[in-house]
């Protein structure tokens, strides 16, 4: 039975890195909107996944969400190896909820690996003169600098309704994002379903330029409703490895 699945999602994860033409496809057995498990699960997957691609003194990007946040729970802790592996967000905070914030992240899966981290001290949305005087500040131009050299990104991917209303912007900003077009969300900018900017959050965090340039980019996401959004991201660098839930692939098929 297990062999029998196995080679079930193997043809789907072909078909998935077919369909949207990335490097890698891995499928997650099961649908995540009706099992938590499922979940867990990504989290797992992903993050031994992230493990392999790790090397002595490798920088890692990561992004926020309730995704990532599972990823780093679920990281298997490993002291032992000193790699010296820097996790840093790959962009500003995220609302309130600090769990799921990228620098609580960062901070966590650097713990697990046993490396260190950079924090990035400062709010989503941020004017640019406030950011220009930021910079002034040592320790924050120390950490915006280190984003260039992030050379693996672990990145969530969101709708971009649903992102737009999680970061508070306002019922206008929503409705001007939605009239154009913008169905995707990733590391800081909205997409259209052609993987085309519709609009970029005014933070530091990782440019589209860096990520369109990135070798190791690992896009993790769950569920059926994402599946506009998986498409448009997948656009943006054929390197992606892509981690999602069995539903979500079906969905991404039809
Ligand atoms: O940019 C998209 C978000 O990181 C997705 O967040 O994992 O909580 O759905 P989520």
């Amino acid at each position: 039975h297990f062999i029998h699945r196995f080679k079930g999602l193997t043809s789907i994860e072909d078909q998935i890195e077919k369909r949207l033409n990335i490097k890698k496809a891995i499928i997650v057995p099961g649908n995540a909107n009706e099992d938590p498990m499922v979940l867990r699960e990504i989290g797992k997957v992903t993050s031994a996944y992230l493990k392999s691609l790790l090397r002595p003194n490798t920088v890692v990007g990561v992004t926020g969400g309730r995704t990532m946040a599972t990823i780093a729970e679920e990281m298997v802790e490993d002291t032992t190896k000193k790699m010296n592996i820097t996790v840093i967000p790959a962009r500003g905070g995220l609302g309130k909820d600090v769990e799921k914030q990228a620098n609580t992240i960062a901070a966590s899966l650097a713990k697990k690996l046993g490396g260190s981290y950079k924090l990035l001290y400062m709010p989503d949305h941020i004017s640019k003169d406030i950011l220009t005087s930021l910079y002034e500040d040592p320790h924050i131009r120390d950490a915006m600098d280190f984003v260039q050299k992030i050379e693996v990104l672990l990145f969530g991917i969101g709708r971009a309704d649903k992102m737009a209303s999680r970061r508070g912007l306002s019922q206008d900003k929503i409705e001007e994002l939605i009239q154009h077009s913008a169905v995707a969300e990733a590391f800081g900018y909205y997409f259209n379903k052609n993987g085309e900017i519709v609009e970029e959050i005014n933070t530091i965090g990782v440019s589209l330029n860096h990520y369109k340039e990135l070798k190791h980019i690992i896009g993790a996401a769950t569920g059926v409703e994402k599946a506009e959004a998986v498409m448009a991201i997948s656009k943006l660098n054929p390197n992606m490895v892509l981690v999602i839930d069995e539903g979500l692939a079906i969905e991404i098929l039809k």
